[in-house]
């Protein structure tokens, strides 16, 4: 491995396009994969709805093919994500749930958390518990998600309710288990880490949290380095670990104001300055977090042509780019120079 923490990727499986276990160059794939990376996360296939559809049905076919994928390859798995409010990702009977739904909650989150323990013990290291319940507009800062609104807070100033049950059932179902709590936009954006730091600091006192997830979906220039030091270093300082879980930097950033800029050219002198940014951030991460609060650095997605980005930026900024080149391998599989870049903050 290249480092005494997790290095990931995240992957498709399944059916998906750029499956590593489908696509056309899916062994090829599979050795850049397993040459660069200690771990895994799947992109989409372990998240709530592919893995428990009805009430009464879990589906672990396609995760089981990759979990034993990484435990044949001596890596481990990075689970994503028990609880996420993404509408298309909530199983349709947890909406209108007419039963007991803390119960039902635990249920969920203790049936996943256990098979993977069961059938591949060791092998998924860390669960991210909950994804993105912050919500910047929301009056009390926290999301209005399905799970908000059957357990919010108890009272005034708490957090929700749902955050303590699904942390408390995970912890219980794998006590082994590193459990985060993850969001976006939760290092520049105060707001959003202050939210974010309050989750962390009120389920440390339950003692069900180990670590805080920063997805780093980021740009050329934004967050700067002091932000992502200032976020790391306040999750350090309550003794929790930091990890990176899905990181990306797009060339281009649609959301910087005054509409979606043009695309640059990727030239040489580009993918240099996207190099340093990598190795900028790796560094920030190694000099903030002490090796044992390390809980990993993950990139979004092995080649640039397969980055989730274009389809985010379409949907969300109405910004239609070919490429942003966010990640460290080109469609054909060979090295950028931000690989390079990452190795060189070890
Ligand atoms: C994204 C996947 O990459 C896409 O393929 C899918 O269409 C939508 O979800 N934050 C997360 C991830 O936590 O689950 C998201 O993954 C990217 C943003």
């Amino acid at each position: 491995t290249p480092s005494d923490f997790p290095v990931g990727v995240a992957v498709s499986a399944a059916n998906e396009s750029y499956s590593i276990f489908n696509h056309s160059d899916a062994s090829a794939r599979q050795d850049v994969i397993t040459r660069h990376f200690s771990q895994l996360t799947a992109g989409n296939i372990m998240k709530m709805s592919y893995l428990h559809p009805q009430e009464d049905t879990f589906t672990f076919g396609d995760a089981d093919q990759l979990v034993g994928f990484a435990e044949t390859n001596g890596m481990t798995i990075h689970g994503h994500a028990l609880v996420w409010h993404s509408s298309y990702q909530v199983p349709g009977f947890m909406n209108n749930y007419e039963g007991d739904f803390a119960a039902m909650l635990t249920e969920h989150v203790t049936g996943v958390v256990e098979h993977f323990e069961t059938d591949f013990p060791g092998v998924v290291t860390s669960w991210d518990v909950v994804n993105e319940a912050v919500d910047q507009g929301a009056a009390d800062g926290f999301r209005r998600s399905v799970f908000y609104n059957e357990l919010p807070p108890a009272a005034e100033g708490d957090i929700p309710e749902y955050l303590k049950v699904a942390f408390q059932a995970a912890r219980d179902a794998g006590p082994g288990i590193d459990l985060y709590y993850n969001d976006y936009d939760n290092t520049a954006n105060t707001t959003r880490l202050n939210k974010t730091l309050q989750i962390a600091e009120a389920l440390k006192e339950e003692g069900t949290i180990d670590g805080v997830g920063f997805q780093m979906h980021i740009y050329m220039d934004y967050p700067s380095l002091s932000h992502f030091e200032n976020a790391f270093q306040q999750v350090v300082d309550m003794g929790l670990k930091v990890k990176i879980t899905e990181l990306d930097i797009a060339v281009v950033n649609p959301y910087g104001g005054g509409g979606a800029p043009a695309l640059p050219e990727y030239d040489e002198e580009l993918a240099a300055d996207q190099k340093q940014r990598f190795c900028q951030v790796a560094q920030v991460y190694l000099d903030t977090v002490p090796a044992e609060l390390r809980g990993g650095l993950t990139v979004w997605g092995l080649t640039d042509d397969e980055s989730w980005l274009m389809n985010q930026f379409a949907n969300a900024a109405g910004a239609n780019y070919d490429d942003v080149w966010p990640l460290l391998f080109n469609a054909d599989l060979s090295a950028k120079p931000a690989l390079q870049g990452v190795a060189d903050a070890f």
